[in-house]
């Protein structure tokens, strides 16, 4: 038997210790799925207050002292396993002086994203390139994947750190992010002065994270095929779609799975009743449990329409907010759960104010509430202005939560529209519009309530994407190609 690839993943948030948005969920279910694959994975994370709590049993493995000359402290521990998942073993970022705050990991409580972040990401930058180096001399992989502008400068650190070539995969979730600072922070981060060029880390004048990925990883990934098409255009790449195209040959996008340990409609531990494709009468359960826990009237024969995201401009949700009035005037029921921008939070609470019982809102962050959704409602909500990959709408396939979306990024690549055709050959799985306008959000509302409406076709479109093959193993071969052909690239 050949040994197992040792790969370092590197990323600011893993499920289920740390998590803001579906690069948590990504990167916890990587490790598992790339086991299958023939890795052996090891993740490196910041020392979050939330990842230090959760790794209480660390032990220290070695220091390195960062360009500014603070020391930081690696320390190893193991992600007990559970039924469902082996052990992961993890190395932490022990320096308290750039990450023991409360709250978000990226802002303040003023939403304002710290100050020193391009210290605070490049020490995992530098982390990554120590523990590649050898710095744990009981295990050093032979490659580091690195995921969004977090991780983006550890491949930059990696080709300017001396010792061989040890080759790097770097993954974008969303470009939206991209980690910019001024250009006087490049003193700071301690690479050499030939990084601060236009095929380097230098961005229109300042210090681009995300650019160090792109341009010093041997292979790019993103997390959908559409994506990696979109991100190369001027609409879509932030500025980037040059430097994506001039890398065409190295990028792929590999659409995410689903870990089926934590979201499973059939063993889910946070759901009030389980149900499958085959048997969905625990469905009416949960629905019924939401409407009541969520306020809403509770009513069976009522259409309900989710929203579980960060409420973000990225998500589209103005067009849910004008669509509000066609969803209650056809009989149904919205549901957001979400945070963020202020303006969209108070314009949510005010829909659900003037309209009680049809409409309510919960503000903040709540996994268990989170799968109580996906299992109660009907449909799942995702009018994206852009979408890497959506993880929500995979969520509503398999918990019989219809996905009415936009066609863009990963949301294209993973709802079949039901129409005439695709309900024929019964491959429909939800409802998909194109425009990113209210007329066309409104036009597939009525959609979806019509579909509804017409009990046959409702319960073959949700059979059907509950009976979708979500789950990590082809992503995990496929990124494994992606690891073979960046050693071959760095050999
Ligand atoms: P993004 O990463 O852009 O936020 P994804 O759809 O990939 O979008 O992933 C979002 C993840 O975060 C999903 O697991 C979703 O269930 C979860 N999520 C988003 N907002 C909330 C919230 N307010 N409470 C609980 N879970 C949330
Ligand atoms: C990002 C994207 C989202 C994607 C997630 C996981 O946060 O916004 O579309 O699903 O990363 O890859």
């Amino acid at each position: 038997m050949t040994e197992p690839l040792r790969v370092l993943q590197v990323s600011a948030e893993l499920f289920p210790l740390l998590k803001t948005g579906g690069l948590a969920d990504v990167a916890g279910a990587l490790p598992a799925a790339l086991a299958a694959a023939g890795c052996e994975v090891r993740a490196l994370l910041p020392g979050f207050p939330a990842i230090m709590a959760g790794v209480q049993q660390a032990e220290a493995v070695g220091q390195f002292t960062l360009p500014w000359g603070e020391t930081v402290q690696v320390l190893a521990a193991t992600l007990p396993a559970s039924a469902a998942r082996p052990g992961l073993r993890l190395y932490v970022l022990h320096a308290p002086g750039l990450y023991d705050r409360p709250g978000n990991p990226y802002e303040d409580a003023q939403r304002q994203p710290y100050a020193d972040n391009h210290r605070r990401f490049a020490a995992l930058g530098w982390g990554a390139a120590h523990l590649a180096r050898g710095l744990d001399a009981a295990w050093q992989p032979q490659l580091v994947h690195g995921h969004d502008w977090h991780a983006g400068l550890a491949h930059a650190c990696l080709r300017f750190s001396p010792g061989p070539r040890v080759p790097s995969v770097f993954t974008v979730h969303n470009l939206a992010y991209q980690g910019v600072f001024d250009a006087m922070r490049f003193a700071d981060v301690g690479l050499p002065q030939e990084a601060w060029q236009v095929d380097g880390v230098e961005f229109y004048g300042q210090l681009s994270f995300m650019k160090a990925g792109l341009v010093y990883a041997d292979r790019i990934t993103t997390v959908s095929p559409t994506y990696a098409h979109e991100i190369q255009t001027p609409e879509q790449g932030f500025g980037l779609d040059g430097l994506l195209r001039a890398r065409r040959d190295v990028l792929s996008g590999i659409l995410n799975g689903v870990d089926e340990t934590v979201w499973n409609p059939a063993s889910d531990g946070l759901i009030v009743r389980h149900y499958d494709a085959a048997h969905r009468t625990g469905k009416a359960r949960c629905k019924a449990a939401l409407q009541e826990e969520a306020g809403l009237a509770v009513r069976r024969d009522a259409p309900l329409f989710a929203v579980v995201s960060r409420l973000t401009e990225q998500k589209g949700l103005n067009l849910v907010l004008d669509g509000i009035d066609t969803i209650v005037r056809g009989g149904g029921q919205l549901l957001v759960l979400g945070s963020g921008d202020h303006e969209i939070e108070r314009a949510f609470a005010h829909a659900a104010q003037s309209r009680p019982g049809c409409v309510a809102l919960r503000l903040g962050y709540d996994e268990a509430f989170a799968h109580r959704i996906f299992s109660g409602s009907d449909f799942t909500l995702v009018p994206s202005r852009f979408e890497p990959c959506g993880l929500t709408q995979m969520y509503g396939l398999l918990y019989g939560s219809v996905p009415l979306v936009r066609a863009v990024g990963g949301l294209a690549d993973t709802v079949v529209d039901a129409d005439l055709a695709t309900l024929a050959d019964h491959t429909a799985t939800g409802i998909v519009f194109a425009d990113f306008t209210d007329a066309a959000f409104r036009h597939a509302v009525r959609r979806a309530l019509a579909l509804y409406a017409q009990p046959r076709a409702w319960a073959q479109v949700q059979q059907t994407g509950m009976q979708q093959n979500l789950s990590w193993t082809q992503a995990a071969q496929r990124y494994r190609a992606v690891y073979d052909a960046a050693l071959v690239a760095a050999a």
